[in-house]
């Protein structure tokens, strides 16, 4: 495995949302409420990026169709919950004062 570079830890903040490219995958990069998420950058439902993606509290609502994700668990919230595929989400590594993961 490999330690990919995504950000130095002193650049986020909430409201934090950044997509990069590390070892072929298509990332993002959240902070919401004081907790930082790295999500593949990709909705489960139908394959739209999540750049564009809102947040509300612990939930991510996709700009394409609307459904939500818990940020916690990457499962869709709601009456969807268990109908369509997870949120993947990646673990964070960190290497001095940069945050990033392992691929
Ligand atoms: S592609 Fe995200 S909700 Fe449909």
């Amino acid at each position: 495995m490999t330690f990919y570079p995504l950000e130095k830890l002193h650049q986020l903040h909430d409201g934090y949302c950044r997509s990069f490219r590390a070892g072929g995958k298509a990332l993002l990069l959240v902070q919401v409420e004081g907790k930082t998420h790295l999500l593949e950058n990709r909705c489960p439902h139908m394959d739209a990026p999540l750049d564009r993606a809102t947040f509300q509290a612990n939930a991510l609502r996709c700009p394409a169709h609307g459904i939500e994700f818990d940020l916690d668990t990457g499962s869709a919230m709601g009456s969807l919950a268990g109908c369509i595929g997870n949120l993947q989400r990646f673990s964070i590594a960190y290497e001095g004062n940069t945050l990033g993961v392992m691929l």
